[in-house]
């Protein structure tokens, strides 16, 4: 009975996509998760219970900062943050239960547990109350992350905590401190910002988002600071703490290099994350992990036990679900069928602030570091009709494209709802489109998607409105 042809470790975007994929080729799947919740990170701590929060927190923003350019005036805008986290909560309890609901309809098997190898054809799920031995064809691991923290960092997942922490603090911050400018920070920083904390990021480095295009990093910057969110860049942070005053009242301490430290009451740590292979019994099939902790897999996601896969954060490569559903049907495919493919050059990156920054293939610094020649084409949004409209003036679209062959090799985008006008730069790129494809693509006006089609056509000195 315990017999499957699949057996997948971990239910987050990877591990369920992947298990429902292989379920509609054909093959008899079971699906094991230890939280009680299917979704994994993105579901239930990450990607939707923050989007929720942005959303909330970005409407009560705008009611109360942004309307009387439109000739609106509100008094006396509140918000109730229980009513924002209950909201939070069904959404993510509704996404959570839909993944329960596309198992049973594509008949995966979901254990409940947390499993670990026995060997290369059998999983064992551990439950409350008893053991399950699984006899598996194949093997997917896809047991995704968990938070990485810093030397000094004494957590006690209250005053000083991770995303998970800053998900749901019952109050609303007086002094945020944020260490490390990535995604999260930026993203959750500005949730904590809106609702009217004042938000401190202490930054390692001497920008934010490392991984970005250097140009949207620096406008970025602009647009944050602006908004009220104070940067430390080109700071190391050495230690954080909570300290109790004569009065019984806590506070935090974060300890800074060769600067005086900082005083807050609630410390986000988001200094990135690290990949999950806690209980997992790799030893037993002799599958190593790198330096970064990742288990190495060749093309076809097998690890040095070819019967065994690893997809998602688990494996190397940028930490993103949506690189981890496509590595999911990828797996699943090639296990079915013995073929799958994944284009890595085209996988966007979209961080949901306001406004949204969105990217996908190369930056100019990895174009110039790898010797390609190429030409660029930017176009701001405050030469669009519509982002005027929308009051949207801040931002930009840049194209890459080849030198030679003008085939596009990169865009980035700051700017109102780049986190959607970036899937038609991963489609163009997709099919090899070139800069001139874009630029002649007939675009409605009055759209956004006109900034796009007006920095394809910058790369060649032909933008109409600039
Ligand atoms: P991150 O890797 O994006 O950023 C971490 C930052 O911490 C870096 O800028 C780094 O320089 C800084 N840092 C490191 N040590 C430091 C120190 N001692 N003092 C000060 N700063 C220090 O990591 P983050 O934001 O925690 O996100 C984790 C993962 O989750 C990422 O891989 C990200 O892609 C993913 N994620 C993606 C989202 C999205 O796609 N919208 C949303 C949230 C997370």
């Amino acid at each position: 009975m315990n017999q499957f042809d699949l057996v997948v470790i971990g239910a987050g975007p990877g591990g369920y996509v992947a298990a429902i994929r292989a379920a509609q080729l054909g093959l008899k799947v079971a699906c094991i998760e230890k939280e009680s919740a299917l979704g994994g990170t993105c579901l239930r701590v990450g990607c939707i219970p923050s989007k929720a929060l942005l959303e909330s927190s970005e409407k009560y923003d705008e009611v109360k900062s942004h309307l009387t350019v439109h000739g609106i005036h509100v008094d006396q805008v509140a918000f109730d943050l229980s009513k924002m986290m209950q909201r939070k909560e069904r959404i993510v309890k509704t996404l959570t239960g839909g993944i329960a609901y596309l198992f049973k309809k594509n008949g995966v098997t979901h254990f409940k547990g947390v499993g670990s190898i026995v060997s290369a054809h059998q999983v064992k799920v551990t439950q409350a109350d008893q053991e399950v031995l699984l006899d598996a064809k194949n093997i997917l691991i896809a047991s995704g992350s968990k938070v990485a923290t810093l030397p000094g960092i004494e957590w006690d997942y209250h005053l000083i905590g991770g995303s998970t922490e800053a998900l749901s603090y019952p109050e609303v911050p007086k002094h945020l401190v944020v260490i490390g400018a990535g995604v999260i920070g930026l993203e959750l920083g500005s949730v904590w910002l809106r609702l009217g904390a004042n938000v401190t990021v202490l930054e390692y480095s001497d920008r934010i988002m490392g991984g970005m295009d250097e140009e949207l990093s620096a406008e970025a910057l602009k647009i944050f600071s602006k908004q009220g969110m104070q940067f430390k860049l080109g700071v190391k942070v050495t230690s954080a703490k909570v300290v109790e005053s004569a009065d019984g009242s806590k506070h935090c301490e974060v300890g800074i290099e060769g600067h005086e430290s900082v005083i807050c009451d609630r410390v986000l740590v988001a200094v990135g994350r690290k990949p999950n292979t806690d209980d997992l019994n790799l030893e037993a099939v002799g599958i190593s992990t790198d330096r970064r902790g990742c288990i190495n897999i060749n093309e076809h996601f097998q690890t040095a036990v070819p019967n065994i896969y690893a997809i998602g954060d688990v494996v190397p490569g940028q930490m993103l679900a949506h690189k981890a559903e496509e590595e999911g049907v990828a797996c699943a495919e090639f296990i079915a069928t013995g073929h799958c493919h994944i284009n890595y050059d085209a996988i966007p990156g979209v961080v949901y602030t306001h406004p949204e920054i969105a990217s996908v293939g190369k930056t100019e610094a990895q174009l110039v570091k790898e010797n390609i020649p190429y030409k660029r084409g930017s176009f701001p949004y405050k030469a669009n009709g519509r982002a005027m409209a929308l009051e949207g003036k801040e931002g930009f679209v840049k194209v890459l494209a080849h030198a030679q062959t003008d085939r596009i090799l990169g865009v980035h985008i700051i700017g109102v709802s780049a986190g959607d006008l970036i899937a038609e730069a991963g489609l163009a790129m997709e099919f090899k489109a070139s800069a001139e494809d874009l630029g002649r693509t007939c675009h409605a006006h009055p759209t956004l998607a006109e900034i796009l089609k007006e920095a394809a056509l910058a790369t060649d000195g032909r933008a109409i409105n600039q």
